[in-house]
C-alpha cells in the first residue's frame, strides 16, 4: 500500500526510482544546498544560489523573475532541479481576507477554505509553489501580537480551520498549477511563550503538549498537509529545530509524517544564542541530525558551493532522507515537467468575483458584542449618522501579515457612503490613534447634537499586532477610551466599532457604551461588510474564538481551564447537578479561600464563543439515542448520536452557531471544565427550525496523559449544546 506523500499524494515506484538515481549522482555539498531556503531580495543574487544549487527560495515577486529563477536552477547546474519558492501568503495574496483570528470567529470552515484556495489561485500564478502557512498555534495569550495569525485559543478550533486552510492550498490535486504547498506552523508550543513575549521560553507538561498545542499539528498531518515549521521557542528546555523527541520520534515516527520539516527564519542560527550551540555548524549538525529537512535563512552550503558541515557530520542516511523529501514534494508539484508560469496570466489584482468572496467572508467574522438598545441596525432612512473615531477614515483593514502589494483596502466612511447612500453622513476624527487632541475631541462631541446616532470607530492599528507585537496594555491606545466616553456623555445613542487583531481590555468603557460591534482586521473588504452590518443588510453571527479579558493581569485567561481543588466559579460543585450553572459567575465571591482575583470581578468581559444577533434563537432539549455505551463498543467505533431542535425565534433571518461541549466529571488527570468537541454554523428564516445533529465517539472521549497514551475512562460525560458557553441545553452520556 503506497503512502501519502503530502494531500492525496501517493508515494509512487517509479517516482522513487528516478529520486533514488538523482541521489544517487549528487554530491554532498549538492544534497545540503537542497536542504536550505534563503532570502534574496536581489534578483541577481537569488540567480547566483540558484547557480549553486540552492533548494528553496523566497519569492521573487513576479512570475517573470521566478521564470527566471527556475530557469537558472533547470539549466545551469548539473542536475537542473527546480526550485521552491516559499512566501507567507498567511490570508491572501492580491486579495486580502480577513486575518486568521477573525475568520476563526465565523466559526465556518469554509471561509478559511475559500480564503485559501483564491490565495493558492493568486500567488501560485505568480510562481509560488510554497505558502508559510496555516499558523495553528492555540494562543491564550492575548498579549502575544501572533495571535491574530492563528485560529484563538481552542484546540478543536485550530484543528478544523488549520486544516480547511490546508486543503485550501493544495487543492485537489498538488501537481495542478493553482495548488501550493501548505506548511502547519510554529511546532509547537509557541503559543505559551512565557509572559506573551514573541520568542520567549516555553515550559509545557506532556499532557498539555499533547491535549492542547499538538493536537492541531496531528489533524494538520492528517489533512495532508506537506510541510512544517520548526517554532522558534524552547520546548521545556530543548530549542523546537534541535528537538529530536518531536521532529523525529513525535511527528514523523509517531505520527508518520512524510513532508518537509523547516526551520523558521534564522531559527537554526538562533540556537547560539539559546545556548545550545557553540557555533554555527554545531547548530546545523543538531537541527539537521534532530529532524529539521531545510533550513531557513541559506547557512548550510554557502554561494560558492562550500558546505558548513562535512560528510559525517550529520549521517548520510539523515541527508538522503531530508533530500528525498524535499525532491519528493517537487516532483508533487510537478516542477520537474514544468517549473514555469504564464507571466502573462499572473494574477495582480483582485476580481470582482474574488472581492465578492472576501466580502462575504467578512461578513461571517463579524461579533456582535453588545445591543443593549438594540441601537443596531440602522434601518431608518435619512438618519444623520456621525463617524468618529481613528478608524474612520484609516485604510488600515488589511491586517497583520499582508502583502505591501496587496490591494488596500478603502475606509469605512467611503464604505458607508456607498453601502448606506441616504444616510446623511459626517465624520469628525476625535482623536488619533495615539495622539490625545483635545480640540478634536470637543469637536467630535460637539456634533454629536446635530446627529441622531453616533458610530464610533476605534481600535488598534494592525502594526500593533502580528510578530514581535507584543503588548503588555491590552486597552484601545491613544486617547479612545476617553473619546468613547465623551460620545457617552451626550446621551446619544451610539455604537461603537472595535478594529482590532487580539482580544483588547474593554472594562473602562464598555458598561457606558450600549452596542460594540468587534470588526477586527477584515482586510479588503472589511470596511463594506462593516457598513453593511451596521445598516442591517448583514446580520452579524459570528463568535469570538478568544476571550477577551477584563484586565491584562487576568491573562492568560481561556475558557477550557481547570476546576482547581478551590474553584471561585459555582458551577465547579461536583455534588450537585450544575450542569446549567453559570460558569462565570457571579460564583462563590464570599469565600476567600477560592481561586480568583479580590480585585476583579470572576469571570472574563467576553467569553469564549460570545455572540449576539439582530434575531433569537432557540433551543430544544438534547434527545440522546442511547444513554449508555460500553467502553469497547465506542473503540469499535460506535457514537453517541445528539440531536437537538435549532429554531430561530426572532423576526428575521440570521446564522447561529452552536457549540458543543464536554466535560469528563471524574478522570485520573483533571480535565477541564468545558472541552469543545464540535460546533456548526446555520442559517435560519424567522420561524425557522432545523433539527442538529452531533456523534461523539472514542477521539472526542479521551484525553492523551503524562505518559503520551491517549486513554479513555469510563464514567459519566456532561454534554453541553448551545450558542454559547452558557445557559445551554445539558445531558449526561455514561461510559460502561
Ligand atoms: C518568521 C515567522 O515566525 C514565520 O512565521 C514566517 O513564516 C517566517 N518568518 C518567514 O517569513
Amino acid at each position: 500500500m503506497a503512502t501519502p506523500i503530502a494531500g492525496n499524494v501517493q508515494r509512487s515506484e517509479a517516482v522513487e526510482a528516478v529520486l533514488e538515481e538523482l541521489l544517487a549522482s549528487m554530491t554532498w555539498e549538492q544534497k545540503l544546498a537542497q536542504l536550505q531556503i534563503a532570502f534574496r531580495p536581489r534578483l541577481e543574487d537569488a540567480k547566483d544560489l540558484a547557480r549553486g544549487g540552492i533548494g528553496a527560495v523566497f519569492w521573487p515577486r513576479s512570475a517573470e523573475a521566478t521564470n527566471e529563477l527556475q530557469r537558472t536552477a533547470r539549466e545551469e547546474t548539473p542536475h537542473g532541479i527546480p526550485l521552491l519558492v516559499g512566501l507567507d501568503v498567511v490570508h491572501g495574496q492580491r486579495t486580502t481576507f480577513p486575518v486568521p483570528l477573525a475568520q476563526a470567529a465565523s466559526f465556518d470552515p469554509a471561509v478559511a477554505g475559500a480564503d485559501a484556495r483564491i490565495s493558492a489561485k493568486e500567488a501560485a500564478s505568480g510562481g509560488v509553489n510554497w505558502t508559510f502557512s496555516p499558523m495553528v498555534d492555540v494562543s491564550r495569550d492575548p498579549r502575544w501580537g501572533r495571535v491574530v495569525e492563528g485560529f484563538g485559543e481552542d484546540t478543536h478550533v485550530n484543528s478544523v480551520f488549520g486544516a480547511a486552510k490546508i486543503r485550501g492550498y493544495q487543492g485537489e490535486s498538488l501537481a495542478n498549477e493553482d495548488s501550493i504547498l501548505a506548511c502547519a506552523k510554529h511546532f509547537v508550543a509557541y503559543g505559551q511563550a512565557e509572559g506573551g513575549r514573541d520568542y520567549n521560553t516555553v515550559d509545557v507538561s506532556v499532557q498539555r503538549l499533547r491535549n492542547v498545542y499538538l493536537e492541531p499539528f496531528r489533524a494538520a498531518v492528517e489533512a495532508g498537509a506537506a510541510t512544517v515549521m520548526a517554532a522558534f521557542n524552547t520546548v521545556s528546555g530543548r530549542p523546537a529545530h534541535a528537538n529530536g523527541n518531536l521532529l523525529t520520534e513525535l511527528l514523523k515516527e509517531e505520527w508518520g509524517f512524510e513532508g518537509v520539516v523547516v526551520g523558521d527564519a534564522d531559527g537554526v542560527v538562533n540556537l547560539i544564542e539559546h545556548g545550545v550551540a557553540a557555533n554555527l555548524g554545531d547548530a546545523l549538525q543538531q537541527s539537521y541530525a534532530a529532524g529539521l529537512d531545510v533550513e531557513m535563512g541559506g547557512n548550510a552550503v554557502s554561494v560558492d558551493g562550500v558546505a558548513l558541515l562535512s560528510p559525517g557530520d550529520v549521517s548520510s542516511e539523515r541527508v538522503d532522507d531530508a533530500v528525498r523529501r524535499v525532491l519528493r514534494l517537487k516532483h508533487a508539484l510537478a516542477l520537474f515537467d514544468n517549473p514555469y508560469r504564464d507571466a502573462a496570466l499572473e494574477v495582480t489584482a483582485p476580481s470582482a468575483e474574488t472581492r465578492l468572496a472576501a466580502r462575504e467572508a467578512a461578513e461571517k467574522c463579524l461579533v456582535l458584542l453588545k445591543n443593549d438598545d438594540g441601537v443596531l441596525p440602522l434601518v431608518a432612512s435619512r438618519l444623520r449618522v456621525l463617524l468618529v473615531g481613528p478608524y474612520a477614515e484609516s485604510n488600515d483593514h488589511l491586517g497583520a501579515w499582508v502583502q505591501s502589494f496587496a490591494e488596500p483596502a478603502g475606509t469605512l466612511a467611503d464604505s458607508i457612503q456607498a453601502e448606506c447612500p441616504d444616510w446623511s453622513l459626517t465624520v469628525k476624527e476625535g482623536t488619533g490613534f495615539f495622539q490625545e487632541d483635545p480640540a478634536l475631541l470637543a469637536d467630535a462631541v460637539s456634533s454629536a447634537e446635530q446627529h441622531d446616532v453616533i458610530v464610533v470607530a476605534v481600535g488598534e492599528p494592525s502594526s500593533l499586532t502580528g510578530e514581535a507585537s507584543s503588548r503588555s496594555d491590552l486597552r484601545l491606545p491613544g486617547g479612545q477610551e476617553e473619546l468613547i466616553r465623551a460620545i457617552a456623555g451626550t446621551g446619544k445613542p451610539f455604537a461603537v466599532v472595535m478594529f482590532n487583531g487580539r482580544p483588547l481590555v474593554t472594562s473602562a468603557w464598555i458598561d457606558s457604551a450600549p452596542t460594540v460591534l468587534e470588526a477586527w482586521h477584515l482586510g479588503l473588504e472589511g470596511p463594506a461588510a462593516v457598513a453593511r452590518a451596521l445598516s442591517g443588510q448583514v446580520n452579524p453571527g459570528g463568535r469570538l474564538p478568544m476571550t477577551f479579558p477584563r484586565s491584562s493581569s487576568q491573562v492568560p485567561i481561556h475558557y477550557d481551564h481547570e476546576n482547581t481543588g478551590r474553584p471561585a466559579t459555582v458551577s465547579a460543585r461536583m455534588d450537585e447537578d450544575v450542569v446549567d450553572v453559570a460558569l462565570m459567575g457571579p460564583g462563590n465571591t464570599d469565600d476567600r479561600y477560592t481561586s480568583k482575583y479580590r480585585d476583579l470581578p470572576l469571570g472574563p468581559q467576553f467569553a469564549f464563543g460570545h455572540g449576539l444577533s439582530y434575531t433569537s434563537f432557540g433551543y430544544g432539549q438534547i434527545q440522546v439515542e442511547k444513554e449508555e455505551l460500553a467502553l469497547e463498543d465506542l473503540r469499535e467505533g460506535r457514537v453517541f448520536r445528539l440531536d437537538i431542535a435549532l429554531s430561530n425565534t426572532g423576526d428575521r433571518s440570521g446564522d447561529e452557531v452552536t457549540l458543543l461541549f464536554i466535560r469528563d466529571r471524574v478522570a485520573s488527570l483533571a480535565q477541564p471544565v468545558r472541552r469543545l468537541r464540535a460546533f456548526s454554523r446555520t442559517t435560519l428564516d424567522a420561524g425557522q427550525t432545523e433539527l442538529l445533529s452531533f456523534d461523539l465517539g472514542w477521539s472526542d472521549l479521551g484525553f492523551w496523559d503524562n505518559q503520551g497514551r491517549y486513554v479513555v475512562e469510563p464514567g459519566e460525560f456532561e454534554v453541553h449544546i448551545g450558542g454559547g458557553l452558557e445557559n445551554n441545553a445539558h445531558t449526561v452520556v455514561r461510559l460502561t
